[in-house]
């Protein structure tokens, strides 16, 4: 974390009603430790489990738990409110306020600030994750995303009720905070200029996701450990940013991101067909995990136990990547790949930069230690012609998210158009 990002910002705290509220204290805590000054909204309900003493008493202003708190003129108004912050963060964000926001209400002092903003949101949820899980509220939080506000956790994990364990906990302080200090720097880089910005309108992203499963038999196939969970991310902050977005995705179990064109495939040769039919694209991101060998002669039928023991001939997978980055005509003005990797992970992504035709690719560590597969977390390096960025560890919807920023604000740069 580069906590000068965080130095001198003017952080809006939203506070609602959940038994993670206390954990509030911390962030307040921690953030004003890492230069920023804090000023609390709390909901009605957020009181009940922290008082808005204690919480003054850390962010050292007052705290405004009211809409008509403000009606004096005197006081502050909500719209002061937003527009004297850097940063507005919701934190515990519970599905009912989430689903305010998503709805556009404002019938207290938190959801009225929330509408009426203009600046950057990152939203924490907290909640019990059947509540997370509901399809209202997915549906709620993929309005959100696609609206342009940011998303930290909700993890996983055991929930204040003991019996239950799932997505619902609120996102840990330090996450928090580095979620917060990625899109502060962004926008100090003038990269996240408004909030409802869509830098991609108009422009067509094509996107590969999930694994590919190569049969050996009709029952049996070879596969990988790819969740699809960032190529997922990366559709999603596609058309956050207003593109037209593709995804191509292997089997997985995640749910298709809304307002995406999915197209299901099993192999690697119908993602790369599928790939092919959907060019042209302005931007192509090849996050599957495509699976480089498939048996050279899958069995029509069951190979049974009781035959021959079998042995596998395995024949090289097309490389899609390679496929689209060499194209003489119709090629993508910006073709991006992902390198797996398990040692010596920069040199071998720079590698495939070059022998896969890539502009840029995005190397990660899938060593199994650092829970990358399945995992929500993320820790790239940018590996371009001009050399490597190593990027903090982020959450895949926040790593998605830069590097759609990054894309569109190389499509709009003068490189681009010289190309
Ligand atoms: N890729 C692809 N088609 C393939 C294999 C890989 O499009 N048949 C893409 C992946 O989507 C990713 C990039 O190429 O964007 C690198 O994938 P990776 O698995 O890291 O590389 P490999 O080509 O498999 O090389 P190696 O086995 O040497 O790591």
């Amino acid at each position: 974390m580069r906590a000068s990002h965080v130095k001198q910002k003017r952080i809006l705290l939203i506070i609602s009603g959940g038994i993670a509220a206390y954990k509030c204290l911390d962030l307040i805590r921690r953030m004003r430790e890492a230069g920023a000054s804090v000023r609390a909204v709390m909901t009605k309900a957020a009181t009940e489990f922290i008082t808005p003493l204690s919480v003054g008493a850390l962010t050292s202003e007052r705290v405004f738990t009211s809409l008509f708190d403000l009606n004096d003129e005197q006081e502050i108004g909500h719209i002061r409110l937003s527009r004297e912050a850097d940063l507005l963060i919701v934190a515990p964000a519970t599905a009912d306020l989430i689903a305010k926001m998503a709805s556009g209400h404002a019938d207290d002092l938190a959801s009225t600030v929330l509408l009426a903003t203009d600046k950057p949101v990152l939203v924490a949820p907290a909640m019990n994750p059947r509540m997370w899980m509901h399809p209202a509220t997915q549906r709620n939080v993929a309005q959100l995303r696609a609206d342009g506000l940011h998303f930290v956790g909700p993890n996983t994990g055991e929930m204040a009720e003991r019996d239950e364990a799932g997505p619902g906990r609120l996102a840990e302080v330090p996450e928090i905070i580095a979620a917060a200090t990625s899109i502060l720097a962004e926008r100090a880089r003038g990269a996240i200029a408004h909030l409802h910005a869509r830098p991609l309108q108009g422009r067509h992203v094509l996107v590969t996701s999930g694994p590919t499963h190569e049969p050996i038999d009709p029952v049996r196939y070879i596969a990988n450990r790819s969740s699809g969970k960032q190529g997922h991310a990366i559709a999603r902050a596609a058309v956050a940013l207003g593109a037209r977005v593709t995804l191509v995705s292997g089997p997985v179990s995640i749910t298709d991101p809304p307002g995406v064109d999915v197209v299901r495939v099993e192999t690697a040769k119908e993602m790369l067909a599928a790939v092919e039919k959907n060019l042209p694209a302005d931007i192509a991101i090849f996050a599957a995990a495509v699976a480089d060998w498939r048996s050279a002669s899958a069995a029509q039928q069951k190979l049974k136990k009781s035959g021959d023991k079998p042995s596998l001939d395995l024949i090289e997978n097309p490389d899609i990547l390679a496929t689209v980055g060499k194209l003489r005509t119709g090629r993508p003005r910006l073709v991006i790949g992902f390198a797996a990797e398990t040692s010596s992970v920069a040199s071998e992504a720079a590698r495939k930069l070059k022998s896969k035709g890539a502009d840029w690719i995005v190397a990660n560590d899938v060593s199994p230690d650092r829970g990358v597969f399945g995992g929500d977390g993320n820790t790239v390096h940018l590996v371009t012609a001009q050399g490597t960025e190593d990027w903090p560890t982020l959450s895949k919807d926040e790593v998605a998210r830069r590097l759609l920023q990054r894309a569109a604000e190389h499509l709009s740069s003068g490189a681009a158009a010289a190309e």
